[in-house]
């Protein structure tokens, strides 16, 4: 790539421009093909808008509500219950094993024998899908770790997704027949998308990459906002003894929750390429064939919109309406984040609707560590991961101690 053709984008009004234009089409997972090839976040025009209708209708704020207040509780609490028994953790290795079972729920991944080994071969699985997919910051040779990942996913095929599809294709047989009801059907991906093959010409190994990318999206991204929201807090906690009684409510979690994921966003840099030649409002030509490259980490830190201390975490930071707290970390336009309300909750205007308020999945989870005490390890402090150029924790040793829970 020559300096000419490579366009960095770093202000926020140029960012949302950018999003919202047609012209730029997805460029992020060249190098992942091998888990991203035909994944929805892949597609373009019309492709995705089809593909993109049908997985809107599970995406919507009533499955949500019924997720995080039926379905969540059960499994934050049967996740942390080793860890809290232990009074120890390790929170990178907690939050991808959390935020996998939740995913797993509604990508449609069913953990039918239910034991720990299961869940640990899934979170292996997981964790060389999420290699796939940043294959290009991978630091080691990318050809055998090409192939570990084709391995893996046949695998995930045989043990996860195989019997999933065979239990849904039965109950969508017994649906036609009038045996069931539509709420008999589990509420997943899978099983919009079995219910959907012909229409959308889905072949079997679209279907694999597209449960393991909704796997991953839904895990990593979570796993790594929840870790840094923790580490966020605790810090902040330290800087006044007055923050404390703040702290207790969630939807002051929520905020500190937005406030990590817009100063850390999980996935800090959207790329495009231009279909046509494009004049910005803001005064910027990009010319066809030009790579662009949206990097949040500074539009999040636009004074301009977010303030002198933009580079600072103050969840009491207040914006325009306009202005949404979390940045543009979750994208914009035809491939914004599906999953944005799920993990990182709402609070709407209108609240006579229950489902206009959300507290979301990882504000759930920090509010239960908190509540049981966490703090981080006095005596072993967090790691960086050293495996990727890309700034993520290593380990995040923490201990729950009842005389620090809030
Ligand atoms: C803190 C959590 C999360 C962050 C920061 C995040 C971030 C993003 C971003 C930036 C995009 C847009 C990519 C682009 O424009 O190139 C995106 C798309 C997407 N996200 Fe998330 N995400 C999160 C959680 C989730 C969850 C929980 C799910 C699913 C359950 C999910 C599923 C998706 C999907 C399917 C897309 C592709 C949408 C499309 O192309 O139409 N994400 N996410």
């Amino acid at each position: 790539m020559t300096e000419e053709n490579l366009v960095t984008i770093t202000t926020y009004e140029t960012a949302r421009e950018a999003y919202l234009s047609r012209d730029l089409k997805q460029a992020l997972y060249d190098a992942g093909e091998v888990v991203m090839s035909d994944v929805l976040v892949n597609l373009h025009g019309e492709e995705h808008r089809s593909r993109r209708r049908l997985e809107n209708r599970l995406y919507r704020r009533e499955v949500f509500y019924k997720y995080e207040n039926e379905l969540f509780p059960e499994i934050i609490e049967e996740t942390l219950a080793p860890h809290l028994g232990a009074r120890k953790a390790e929170l990178v290795s907690l939050s991808h094993q959390l935020m996998m079972n939740l995913a797993a729920l509604t990508a449609g991944v069913d953990r039918l024998s239910g034991t720990p080994e299961e869940t640990f071969r899934l979170y292996d699985y997981l964790m060389t899908f999420i290699e796939g997919a940043t294959l290009a910051h991978y630091q080691g040779d990318r050809k055998t770790k090409e192939q570990e990942i084709k391995d893996a996913l046949a695998a995930f095929d045989e043990e996860f997704l195989g019997p999933g599809i065979v239990r849904r294709s039965t109950l969508i047989g017994e649906l036609e027949k009038g045996n069931i009801e539509e709420t008999d059907l589990p509420q997943d991906v899978l099983t919009v998308l079995l219910r959907n093959v012909d229409h959308l010409d889905l072949t079997h190994e679209v279907i694999l990459r597209e449960i393991a990318f909704y796997l991953l999206a839904g895990t990593h991204t979570s796993a790594t906002a929840f870790t840094r929201t923790m580490h966020n807090i605790f810090e902040w906690l330290d800087e006044d003894v007055d923050h404390k009684e703040k702290i207790c409510h969630p939807d002051f979690i929520r905020r500190c929750v937005h406030e990590t994921i817009r100063l850390q966003p999980s996935s800090p840099v959207s790329q495009r390429s231009a279909e046509a030649e494009i004049q910005l409002a803001s005064g910027l030509t990009i010319n066809k064939g030009d790579k662009v490259v949206i990097d949040l980490i500074q539009v999040n830190r636009d004074a301009s919109v977010f303030g002198e201390d933009a580079d600072k975490f103050n969840p009491e930071r207040k914006l325009p309406l306009s202005v949404q707290e979390h940045g543009l970390s979750f994208g914009l336009g035809m491939h914004a984040c599906i999953g944005k309300d799920l993990a990182a909750g709402i609070l709407d205007g209108d609240n006579e609707k229950p489902e206009n308020h959300l507290n979301g999945l990882i504000t759930m989870a920090v509010q239960n560590m908190l509540a049981n005490g966490c703090r981080p390890d006095p005596n072993t402090p967090p790691t960086m991961n050293p495996s990727t150029s890309r700034p993520y924790f290593g380990e995040y040793p923490v201990i729950f101690d009842s005389s620090y829970r809030v």
